[in-house]
């Protein structure tokens, strides 16, 4: 039976909204080597779970004869359905509707969405893809703009909140993702900034390229703001897949588990050769790190920033872990101002989402230099402080080898409440290196002797063996283990399965102020 004009014409509607700004700009978009909103969401979610909302909604603007350009759905495609099977809101920009452009209208079905997220304890996903404010709406659109950002506050630590970069993300439009957990950006399709090449070569006379200014290796390299850099629209949402599959649906859950099929008593003798017995000799520390987690498997997050310093996720036993660790491969492991606010928003990020936090420590200790001084390490240095000590999930640490200093206590000392603290063997904890201890402590006996080259590396090699070691410290409980390297895995699981139920509070306050 044929179907009645009513049935007809909702399904006119909907094909409609289905085209978006038409075959045209669909080809175009593909031209360019991007998929639609549409096919996005396709993608990323379970197949057929997509319940999209606000099909219909218009936008509301009569001036520069906008009344004749209406578009069912407007510049963004809006729901929820399920990656996995479990749920998750989403907006994806489409690009094809005047440029995916922020409208009143675009801005409130963006926020309708995310705060049926927060309402309903499920993550947000943003696929962005936008030329930013609509021109056209003036202060409507940087109202609605406005109204994201509180949201995206709002929800920020109480649902995991990630934003894929997928296009042009231009002026006052990039502060939503900065103000979300993660930002993957697609290579030469997408670019950040907030004023571009034109504007940026009028006010300061900089020539640059919308690529090297605000590309996703600039954002992964340089500035840290995105996380992620991935080759495709496809390759981009499969990350966001993977990085959801860590966390739970909300603060309040535990986080996933999934069935282990790597043994946790899975020990590997090799760990035991792993750090070089020549201090000055740089290893990988990514190799432990892969090692001993659940099918070698590790996740790393801003792979490209601040290379010093290493944080990523995966999963021991079956869950999942946040791990962070020092680099010597990269100046000497040692904590800079990248580093140290690399590591602080991770631990932070973690402790939101109930995420137990690994550190491996081999860390000289804060890089010294005046950029490094005038740029602000106390106050960026204190934030690995601060974010460490405000941490109340599992906090297990392994010192595989130096750690001096201030950077001892940094990198997850038994100090600022760490659970468990294990050193291997060839652990060194300190005030300072041999060599710069000596050449203090010992500076007159040294002057004094004949040979004083041979007296200075007697009272190194003196002060080595008994303060660069691993027990002193355990000797008084700040270490609470010294453990064979190829028992990290066991040993590593043990801890984290007798933390499962820790509960711990800190005072309550209104919030912490945590060094900017
Ligand atoms: C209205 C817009 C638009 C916008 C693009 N379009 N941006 N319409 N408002 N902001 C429309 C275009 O007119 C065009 O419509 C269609 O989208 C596609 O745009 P093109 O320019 O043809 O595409 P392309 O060459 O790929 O260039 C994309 C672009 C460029 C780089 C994004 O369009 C651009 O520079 N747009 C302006 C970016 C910008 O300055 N935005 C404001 C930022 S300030 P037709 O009908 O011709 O196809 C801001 C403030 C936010 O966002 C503050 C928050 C606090």
């Amino acid at each position: 039976m044929e179907d009645n004009y009513k049935i007809k014409e909702l399904k006119k509607r909907i094909q409609e909204a289905e085209l978006g700004g038409g075959e045209k700009r669909i080809q175009d978009q593909h031209a360019k080597g991007k998929m639609t909103a549409r096919e996005r969401i396709a993608y990323l979610l379970d197949e057929g779970s997509f319940q999209e909302i606000d099909r219909h909604v218009v936008h509301r603007c009569h001036d520069f004869g906008m009344e004749k350009n209406k578009i069912p759905g407007d510049g963004v495609v809006t729901g929820h359905g399920a990656i996995n099977k479990r749920r998750v809101f989403l907006f994806a920009q489409d690009f094809t509707v005047l440029g995916g452009s922020l409208s009143e209208t675009v801005g409130q079905k963006i926020c309708k969405v995310m705060d049926l997220a927060v309402q309903n304890g499920a993550p947000m996903i943003g696929l962005n893809d936008s030329g930013g404010a609509r021109i056209q709406e003036g202060v409507m659109s940087l109202g609605a703009y406005g109204e994201i950002f509180k949201r995206n506050v709002w929800s920020s630590g109480v649902i995991p909140q990630i934003s894929v970069i997928m296009g042009p993300c231009a002026g006052g439009a990039v502060y939503s993702p900065a103000l979300t957990d993660l930002v993957i950006m697609v290579k030469k399709t997408s670019n950040m900034f907030i004023t571009g090449p034109q504007v940026i070569k009028a006010v300061t006379s900089e020539e640059v390229t919308a690529e090297e200014l605000g590309g996703a290796m600039t954002h992964n390299t340089k500035s840290g703001v995105a996380h992620f850099a991935e080759d495709t629209d496809e390759a981009a949402l499969d990350r966001v897949k993977e990085v959801l599959s860590y966390f739970p649906q909300n603060f309040r859950e535990k986080t996933p588990v999934k069935e282990c099929e790597d043994a946790p008593d899975r020990r590997e003798e090799h760990l035991n050769r792993a750090v070089p017995a020549n201090p000055k000799i740089p290893y990988d520390m990514r190799d432990i790190i892969r090692t001993v987690l659940d099918q070698k498997a590790f996740l790393e997050v801003h792979r490209h920033f601040a290379t010093n310093m290493i944080v990523g996720f995966g999963r021991l036993n079956g869950y999942s872990v946040g791990i962070i660790a020092n680099q010597p491969r990269m100046l000497a492991g040692c904590l800079d101002i990248n580093a140290s606010v690399k590591c602080s928003r991770f631990v932070r990020m973690c402790d939101c989402f109930n995420i137990p936090l690994v550190t491996f420590v081999d860390v000289p200790g804060y890089l010294p230099g005046v950029n490094q001084e005038f740029g602000g390490i106390i106050k960026h240095g204190a934030k690995i402080l601060f974010a460490y000590s405000e941490a109340t999930v599992p906090k297990i640490a392994v010192v595989t080898r130096k750690a001096y200093g201030g950077a001892y206590i940094a990198m997850s000392g038994k100090h600022l409440a760490a659970d468990i603290n294990y050193a291997f063997p060839t652990a060194e904890i300190a005030v300072m290196g041999p060599e710069g201890a000596c050449n203090i402590v010992f500076k007159r006996e040294i002057d004094a002797a004949e040979d004083k080259n041979a007296t200075r590396e007697r009272m190194i090699q003196e002060y080595r063996e008994n303060f660069a070691s691993p027990y002193r410290a355990a000797e008084v409980g700040y270490i609470d283990e010294v453990i064979l390297p190829e028992e990290t895995r066991p040993k590593l699981i043990g801890a984290l399965m007798m933390l499962r139920n820790k509960k711990m509070r800190i005072p309550d306050r209104r919030h912490a102020n945590i060094p900017l």
